[in-house]
């Protein structure tokens, strides 16, 4: 076939851009392998930095080692190696890419002729990128590819984005006063008033509940300002694919259908499953296949195989949030004094300031010999799925409440940033699968409340979390709403991404 030809029916060739964070990586490193088993060729876009960390801790050859059409390009993310991309820093990582992205992006298509190798393998056909991410659309405009968003977050997250200036114009956003700190902030009465202006959300977001880069001084805030501006070019994708699933989100995703009319909407959701009964489907094996950036704990799983069923709370603040001395010192009373065993996520990088400091009370580290278990990083979908996991303490984010959801585990939730605010009420309040303590941080209170969700709201919460698993099933499987936004987003990308399906 000529190259002629060959050009004139575009070959499927997709380019994944995640925000190059593990709970980005992870979706989008699950969409690119549902991509490669549907026979479409993928490259994914990392950070050198993420690249190195996956080399080094995960499994990614021999997880994609049998798709011949995958690669990994990568490019710098312009940070230096030792910048903490953790914590309220994390910002850095995406305000950087957007300054040196755009350059080096050019080059690599320019010089690859759209990453394409001159033989089999075609230039990209279609990008799917991260929603926070706009330094490659001048390129892909450029070179007559479309773009579609991926923002990795749930819908009910995503959706106040949208209607953030509807908020601000309607004074619904309360605005922190220069010198007045976050727990005075969170404390205020008016945090629990109610936002109007985020349609279909109306009886369930308070204040406190909208997005935390919402919670500035002034409107005018450079971040929040940033937003805006990246939400408006969303709009200029052809479609938006989310990591949920219609049971879940449906009366959101219609609202972003509605406001979004000129996207095809693909919610295809919870990939993790979707793609364990693709797998299963062909005949594969989907056994753990780690994209830790951190090294897993061998020994935590054996921990949990010598307690009693149902008896331990995992807890993890998954791999932004930072934590002050005393607000973990706060959960760690919390932890200790319920009395209930607990397998718990510490980050070395995840003290702020300081760390933790050589002087630990005595009786936390007593309580901790006796019921608990601290570790560093865990393969957490197989933590979660231990017969002895009660309960999850979780920071909300979206790859972590989907973790739960799935496999059925009630929740307690104390989200630390961004679209987790929102996650953790549709949790406790829509889907009402677990509890939200988010803007407290007090040892009395996370003690009741371990004991509420492991003990007391125990039956309830589980019977609801069992019924969200069976939907999450039902989704992915022959026939189900995700199966079949799938093959309806694999239609589009097979077809050049250019007409509405
Ligand atoms: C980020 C964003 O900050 C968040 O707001 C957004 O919802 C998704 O991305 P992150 O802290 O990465 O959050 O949380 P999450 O989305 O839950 O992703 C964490 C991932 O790391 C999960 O897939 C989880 O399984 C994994 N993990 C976490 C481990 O494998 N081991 C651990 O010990 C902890």
């Amino acid at each position: 076939m000529s190259i002629e030809k060959s050009r004139a029916i575009p070959s499927p060739h997709i380019l994944i851009i995640p925000i190059p964070l593990q709970g980005h990586v992870n979706s989008m490193l699950n969409l690119a392998e549902i991509l490669c088993l549907s026979g479409l060729r993928v490259t994914i876009l990392l950070s050198d930095y993420t690249h190195d960390r996956l080399l080094r801790h995960a499994s990614l050859d021999s997880r994609f080692s049998s798709y011949t059409g995958f690669r990994v390009a990568t490019i710098s993310d312009g940070l230096p190696d030792d910048h903490p991309r953790s914590g309220s820093r994390v910002v850095d990582i995406v305000q950087s890419l957007q300054e040196v992205g755009g350059l080096q992006f050019r080059r690599l298509m320019v010089s690859t002729d759209g990453m394409s190798d001159g033989g089999a393998r075609p230039r990209v056909s279609c990008l799917i990128m991260d929603g926070m991410l706009s330094f490659p659309i001048p390129v892909a405009q450029e070179m007559g590819i479309p773009f579609m968003h991926f923002p990795t977050i749930s819908a009910c997250g995503l959706w106040p984005y949208f209607c953030v200036e509807e908020v601000i114009d309607a004074g619904e956003l309360l605005l922190r006063d220069k010198n007045e700190d976050k727990l005075t902030f969170w404390k205020r009465k008016e945090m629990d008033l109610m936002v109007t202006n985020v349609p279909g959300m109306e009886k369930v977001l308070r204040r406190r509940d909208l997005p935390s880069f919402f919670r500035v001084e002034d409107v005018n805030n450079a971040g929040l300002q940033s937003i805006i501006a990246q939400i408006k070019r969303t709009r200029q994708a052809i479609g938006l694919i989310l990591n949920t699933f219609e049971d879940l989100e449906g009366p959101i995703l219609d609202q972003i259908d509605k406001h979004n009319a000129n996207q095809n909407l693909y919610s295809i959701g919870p990939l993790h499953l979707h793609l364990k009964e693709l797998l299963k489907a062909k005949g594969k094996e989907s056994s753990h296949h780690s994209s830790s950036l951190w090294k897993e704990n061998d020994d935590c799983i054996a921990w949990l195989d010598s307690q009693l069923p149902n008896s331990v709370i995992y807890v993890s603040f998954g791999s932004v949030a930072t934590l002050t001395r005393d607000e973990l010192l706060e959960f760690w009373y919390g932890l200790v004094n319920s009395g209930k065993k607990f397998l718990w996520v510490v980050r070395a990088d995840s003290i702020a300031g300081d760390g933790i400091g050589n002087e630990i009370p005595v009786e936390l580290e007593e309580g901790t010999k006796l019921r608990g278990l601290m570790v560093e990083w865990v393969p957490q979908e197989l933590v979660l799925s231990h017969k002895s996991v009660g309960a999850f303490f979780t920071h909300s984010g979206w790859n972590s409440t989907l973790e739960s959801i799935v496999i059925g585990v009630p929740m307690l939730c104390w989200p630390y940033f961004a679209d987790q605010m929102v996650n953790s009420r549709f949790v406790s309040e829509v889907w009402k699968i677990g509890l939200d303590v988010k803007d407290t941080c007090d040892r009395l209170l996370i003690e009741r409340m371990v004991r509420e969700v492991m003990e007391v709201k125990r039956d309830e919460l589980l019977e609801k979390a069992r019924g969200m698993a069976n939907m999450a099933n039902k989704a992915i499987c022959e026939g189900g709403s995700s199966h079949l936004n799938l093959n309806r987003l694999i239609q589009f990308l097979k077809s050049g991404a250019s007409s509405k399906l």
